[in-house]
């Protein structure tokens, strides 16, 4: 603890400077007036008890000891206002710095290969991450709190020990056991929230998913509600029995901390009354000391409190930086080449990629080459491997063994940002995001030209009619759950997803199972854009439905993660082969 809160009181301190240096100097200003006003107060105090308690006329005394009353309240006003500014610099701050927190967590997370997503671990250690940003709201507030209750005590400290010299240590006394107790809690606390975070993770997507508009239909004549919350109950309940086992050993800390501090203080008091009683102080030191007491009394308890929180922070953050170190050491760790425009050429050769935690690659030596003006289409049985291909193509993954290169250089010395700039991806499970319909095309390349590119997108896919009869046509809200949305079908959802890679115009154009949802106009439609704009760019088409491999110059059949044929429709279709196979199966009804 002794370590931890110098380090998170500096690291609170360097983030806060960062975003404002007026209210951090503010904030600082602010902590060292609360601290001499404090000691003000109570030398103005000794000073009035003395001319209080002393012998004479009330109204002589009182007149003695009216400048020591005006300094008090001036003292006191002086705290307040500073507390009060305090504050304001906080509120200056904190929103900021969450919004820091929280966008460096996000970033690191979107920059993040894709690949080292898919490894054990790493959900349950981003979520452990996002508890440093909830964290972060009270970091600056508790790191003030404690920096007052510091300059506050040691005000109060020091007017105490020139009352009397024994006063102070046992006041220490009586509060260093809350303090090593304030602490021991939130190791435990902390170490209950660790051992939560896999459940709590799994909790919280189950949640989503079963709460989700998207997925009533199924839920509900699937007959899986009730399988669906008394899941959730269990994992809840698990979650649950580990808080509560830890209550017992809360309990005994919190227990054994007060009874020990009490003692100590029992004995402060008692040592101040028998120096007043035996005549050791005089009765306005006595009376000064009363209030130094509580005073430092009160500070400790801050200090213990929020030096308390302050470690426990200091657990999260620490979650959190070396969530954001592994994201870095994760992050794209390629070459800075700038790929040569267009994409001309793409060539595999012996590409294997394995997924993490799996024996068998998914891809598993794969040799290919493509080229611009040419539409590949890639076929084979589930599981074969088309999906991996895909994204090994696009560079999404970079191969484990073999060179996956573009324009005849190898994609892991390309810098990836350039190299996605020229491609163009419908994912078998693409987003539907929650935007409108131009943003929904428009995503990630919004033009200001006006929306002809975008009414064109959707032409292309036969969604211009549709698009027009919504209420707002281009600016329609598509989420349901959403005031105000509309929600689109299946298979429109799946034109939109094709808009919006061919809007992109991109050089590399790959389609996972682009029409798998899609009625027979909208397929047609898709098939015949595809080879209308295929002499300029390089066209990858993934397809189960065979037929639509007529539109291909080549076809490869994916077997076990290999090429197992290679050729023309016809070629295939006559060669007896795996896809000659797939084909009759298709049309035996
Ligand atoms: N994200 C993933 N993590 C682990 N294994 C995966 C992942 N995606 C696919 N696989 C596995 O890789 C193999 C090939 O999958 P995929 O390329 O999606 O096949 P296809 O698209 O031909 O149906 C399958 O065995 C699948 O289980
Ligand atoms: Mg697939």
């Amino acid at each position: 603890m002794c370590r931890r809160l110098p380090s998170v009181l500096a690291q609170t301190a360097r983030m806060a400077w960062a975003i404002d240096r007026r209210a951090v100097l503010l904030l600082a200003g602010c902590q060292l007036a609360i601290g001499v006003s404090a000691a003000v107060l109570l030398t103005a105090t000794s000073r009035a008890m003395r001319w209080i308690l002393a012998d004479g006329e009330v109204a002589d005394r009182l007149h003695q000891a009216l400048p020591a009353l005006l300094v008090i309240a001036c003292a006191s006003a002086a705290g307040r206002v500073a507390t009060a500014l305090s504050s304001y610099a906080d509120g200056r701050i904190t929103p900021r710095l969450t919004t820091e927190s929280d966008c460096a967590l996000v970033a690191a997370v979107c920059r993040m290969e894709a690949a080292a997503r898919a490894e054990d671990g790493c959900a349950d250690r981003q979520e452990a991450a996002e508890m440093g940003v909830v964290r972060s709201h009270v970091m600056v507030q508790d790191a003030t709190r404690f920096t007052a209750a510091v300059v506050r005590m040691v005000s109060a400290s020091g007017v105490l020990s020139v009352l009397h010299p024994l006063l102070l240590p046992l006041l220490l006394l009586a509060v260093v056991p809350a303090g090593v107790g304030a602490v021991l809690h939130a190791r435990v606390n902390y170490e209950t929230h660790y051992a939560n975070v896999g459940d709590r993770n799994v909790r919280q997507n189950l949640r989503g998913w079963a709460t989700s508009l998207k997925f009533t239909d199924e839920i509900r004549a699937n007959g899986m509600t009730s399988y669906l919350v008394f899941w959730y109950r269990s994992i809840s309940e698990r979650i649950d029995s580990r808080t509560l086992a830890a209550a017992p050993k809360m309990l005994r800390i919190v227990l054994v901390s007060s009874a020990i501090g009490g003692i100590f203080l029992v004995a402060t008091w008692a040592g101040l009354a028998w120096l007043a009683g035996s005549g050791r102080i005089a009765p306005s030191i006595a009376a000064t000391a009363v209030i130094a007491v509580q005073t430092a009394l009160a500070a400790l308890s801050q200090l213990v409190i929020y030096g308390a929180a302050m470690f426990h922070t200091s657990l999260y953050l620490a979650d959190m930086g070396g969530f954001l170190d592994y994201a870095a050491e994760r992050a794209p760790n390629r070459g800075e080449f700038t790929p040569s425009r267009p994409v001309e050429e793409i060539r595999l050769d012996e590409v294997v990629y394995r997924y993490p935690g799996k024996d068998t690659p998914a891809v598993a030596g794969v040799s290919l080459a493509v080229h611009s003006g040419e539409i590949l289409a890639v076929v084979g049985e589930n599981g074969s491997g088309k999906s991996t291909l895909t994204r090994l193509l696009a560079a999404i993954f970079l191969a484990d063994k073999g060179i996956v290169a573009w324009n005849g250089r190898d994609v892991a010395d390309l810098d990836p940002d350039s190299l996605w700039d020229l491609s163009g991806l419908v994912p078998q499970n693409f987003a539907q995001w929650p935007l409108s319909v131009r943003d929904n095309i428009t995503l990630g390349q919004p033009r200001e030209v006006g929306d002809h590119l975008v009414w064109r997108a959707l032409e292309e896919v036969g969604l211009r009619d549709a698009v027009e009869e919504l209420p707002d046509g281009l600016d329609t809200l598509l989420a349901r759950e959403l005031w105000g949305g509309t929600e689109l079908s299946g298979g429109q959802w799946q034109r939109l997803a094709c808009a919006r890679a061919l809007y992109r115009r991109s050089s590399l154009l790959i389609l996972d199972e682009p029409t798998s949802q899609m009625d027979a106009r909208g397929e047609h439609a898709i098939l015949e854009e595809i080879k209308t704009i295929a002499a300029g760019r390089i066209t990858i088409v993934v397809t189960h439905q065979l037929v639509n491999t007529k539109i291909a110059d080549r076809i490869i059949v994916m077997e076990h993660g290999r090429i197992a044929e290679h050729g023309t429709y016809d070629e295939l279709a006559h060669g007896g082969g795996l896809f000659a196979e797939l084909l009759a199966l298709s049309t035996d009804r």
